[in-house]
């Protein structure tokens, strides 16, 4: 794939690469960093043996019999072995003598609200969670579907699920009752847990009838347990809906955990693909609680006993899966929660409850560092953030500029950045760099952590040298990826196993740069990522074409400076349609409506552009990529220097496209 090499058109990556500065790792960090010299080299050597000795940080009923069980697609990682999630995340801190530690400071979006949870009381709240759960019939092995805003008791459901073997599905709560629909069908989920509605953006959102709405389509949901959050009027199905003030509340606050097979499902989590239908990821429990712990570990340099984490995500999408919940919880961590938005009570709400809380790892999305830096460095230097340490990025590439940014205005110069590059279906982190141990770049996420293999390919699957950039492929099993798709293994094998035969295809570009250090690019497939957030194309379109005037629809994501992409749709309408003037412009209204309803407001179109053509190749297919030229260059604006570099990208999209 030599034609995609960067350096023939790309001179504004270029000229980046060349400008870039490393910072060495701070030597005050590296004396005191979980990880050590020698690491990379020690995983490289022996990988399963390696993670085996990660593995032993947890509390198993009984020992693995064997660390991997590879029959590609389809890996087992502690074979044999047996644990309880919710034991590791909770109870054994509380008999280790830790329960007054605090697991999270939770901070409500009304200002003035919030809790503190400490592990003692978070082991009684999923203990009479889970005994609420079996008065409610649910078993191992059965689905529940968890559709609520950032309240403690979203982690409790989760923790409770785990505790019991019943895998849960968490939706995020900015999704649409069709779209919640369609997944609790899709994992046959029967028990629902919600809560009455969330504060974002300092207002009172509704989250029940929603709920209500997309049981209409779920006639086999026998129970939905409700959180009374807002105190907002909910109407009531009697038989189905129970406060969870009402069962939780009088139910016993011990419960014996049972152990289960380290392969038992763990969660569902829907992600977008390249077709309309969401994918249903699943993970199981000993490698992802492996995994997820030991990257929180290494990653985040975690020192549980002093450390204040905060990762500034959804407990609905995987990074509060695994950074909020697991992770941070089985390394017995404390965490702030926090549940609204950055602007909620002021552009300075993120630094007054680092200030507060004594934050000392922060990780959140480029979006959002984006957005801070737009706002302004008055807000961060208003306020003292010397409790900081390290900060972390995840979920699109980050710009150099966002990077410096948070360097010198969050991080005070002082805190290294660690860039983490992920997955839904990966489960946790899989490349970044170690702080203490790896140089950063601003911009690159460096390289595989240990015991993970990455390779950066050509269209052959032949492995790139430096400075050219290629597809990026995991080349070995890893203990939290993937099991499967949920109810279609076929889909499973054709999205990730075959179009690099043998290798994980994770549907991202990257470029090795003249050190070898990893760079990603973004996706190269139809999924975009906005804000940090995965949406399909295919998925837009759909809901698109579903509207009674549209022929045809094609939905591009543009570069956007705040949000890394932004989605622009191009739709034609049917013959009889008006779509000019007044009727068009109520027509785009109509559409973003359309799609809200369909997906939910996250998936809203920045741009409609109704058009009276779609223009498209001798053989039919629509040309995407010149769509994506004229959204993106239609809309450049100030910042253009982003990492997700246009004419790389649609090299290999081209190529990716055949
Ligand atoms: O394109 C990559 C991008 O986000 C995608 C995964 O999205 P999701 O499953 O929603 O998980 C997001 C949180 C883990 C990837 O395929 N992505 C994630 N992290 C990075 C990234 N792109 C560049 N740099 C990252 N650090």
């Amino acid at each position: 794939m030599s034609d995609a090499a960067p350096d023939e058109g790309s001179e504004a990556l270029s000229a980046l690469l060349h400008e870039t500065r490393q910072f060495p790792p701070p030597e005050e960090f590296t004396r005191q960093a979980n990880a050590q010299p020698g690491i990379y080299e020690e995983a490289a050597a022996d990988s399963e043996a390696w993670w085996a000795t990660q593995a032993e940080q947890l509390t198993w009923d009984r020992h693995w019999d064997k660390v991997l069980e590879w029959d590609l697609p389809y890996a087992k990682w502690f074979v044999g072995g047996r644990l309880n999630a919710a034991y590791n995340c909770v109870d054994r801190h509380v008999e280790n003598g830790r329960g007054d530690k605090v697991a999270f400071h939770w901070v409500g979006e009304p200002e003035g609200e919030a809790r503190t949870i400490t592990y003692a009381d978070l082991q009684r709240m999923v203990c009479q969670a889970a005994n609420g759960l079996i008065e409610l019939g649910v078993e191992a092995g059965d689905r529940v579907a968890i559709y609520m805003p950032m309240i403690p008791e979203a982690a409790v459901a989760m923790l409770a699920c785990a505790r019991l073997g019943a895998p849960h599905s968490v939706i995020f709560g900015g999704f649409s009752s069709e779209a919640l629909s369609g997944r609790i069908l899709d994992a046959d989920c029967r028990v629902v847990i919600t809560a009455d509605g969330g504060y974002r953006r300092g207002v009172a959102s509704a989250l029940k009838p929603n709920v209500d709405q997309a049981l209409e389509q779920c006639p086999d949901v026998r129970a939905v347990l409700v959180v009374r959050r807002t105190g907002q009027d909910v109407s009531w199905t009697e038989g189905r809906d129970v406060w969870w003030h009402e069962l939780v509340d009088r139910q016993p606050d011990q419960h014996d955990p049972v152990s289960f097979d380290a392969e038992q499902p763990l969660y569902i989590m829907y992600t977008s693909g390249t077709t309309a239908k969401p994918k249903g990821i699943l993970h199981t429990t000993g490698g992802y609680l492996v995994h997820t712990s030991t990257t929180h570990r290494l990653v985040f340099d975690l020192k549980p006993e002093t450390d204040v984490f905060w990762t500034a995500a959804d407990i609905g999408w995987v990074t509060g899966h695994s950074y909020i919940v697991y992770g941070p919880l089985a390394n017995g961590a404390t965490s702030v929660m926090y549940e609204g938005t950055p602007d909620a009570g002021g552009r300075d709400r993120w630094w007054r409850i680092i200030d507060e809380y004594k934050v000392s790892v922060l990780y959140t999305a480029p979006t959002t560092i984006r957005t801070l830096m737009k706002w302004g460095e008055e807000y961060p230097d208003a306020h003292d953030l010397s409790s900081l340490r390290l900060l972390g990025s995840v979920g699109e590439p980050i710009n150099p500029e966002a990077w410096m940014w948070y360097r010198q205005y969050v991080g005070r110069n002082r805190c290294p950045i660690v860039d983490t590059w992920w997955q839904t279906e990966t489960g946790a982190i899989l490349i970044s760099p170690l702080p203490g141990i790896t140089a950063t770049k601003p911009g690159a996420a460096m390289r595989a952590l240990p015991g993970i293999s990455a390779e950066v390919v050509d269209n052959d699957g032949t492995p790139v040298g430096n400075g050219e950039a290629g597809f990026l492929l995991l080349t070995k099993p890893w203990p939290g990826m993937l099991r499967g798709i949920w109810g279609d293994p076929e889909r499973y094998m054709e999205t990730y196993w075959s179009r690099f035969p043998g290798s994980y295809f994770a549907g991202d570009g990257a470029k090795k740069d003249e050190d070898g250090d990893l760079w990603l690019l973004g996706r190269v497939d139809d999924v975009m990522n906005i804000s940090g957030h995965r949406i399909s194309t295919t998925e837009i379109e759909h809901a698109l074409v579903g509207h009674p005037s549209v022929a045809e629809a094609a939905v591009v994501g543009a570069s956007d400076p705040t949000t890394g992409q932004a989605i622009v749709a191009f739709v034609t309408v049917k013959g009889h349609v008006v779509a000019v003037g007044e009727e068009g412009a109520a027509l785009v209204v109509e559409l973003r409506e359309q799609v809200a309803v369909t997906i939910g407001p996250i998936a809203k179109p920045r741009q409609i552009l109704l058009t009276p053509e779609l223009p498209k190749t001798r053989s039919g297919k629509i040309m995407r990529r010149l769509l994506r030229e004229l959204a993106t260059h239609g809309e450049i604006q100030g910042d253009t220097t982003t990492l997700e570099d246009f004419t790389v990208i649609a090299k290999l999209r081209e190529a990716e496209e055949g």
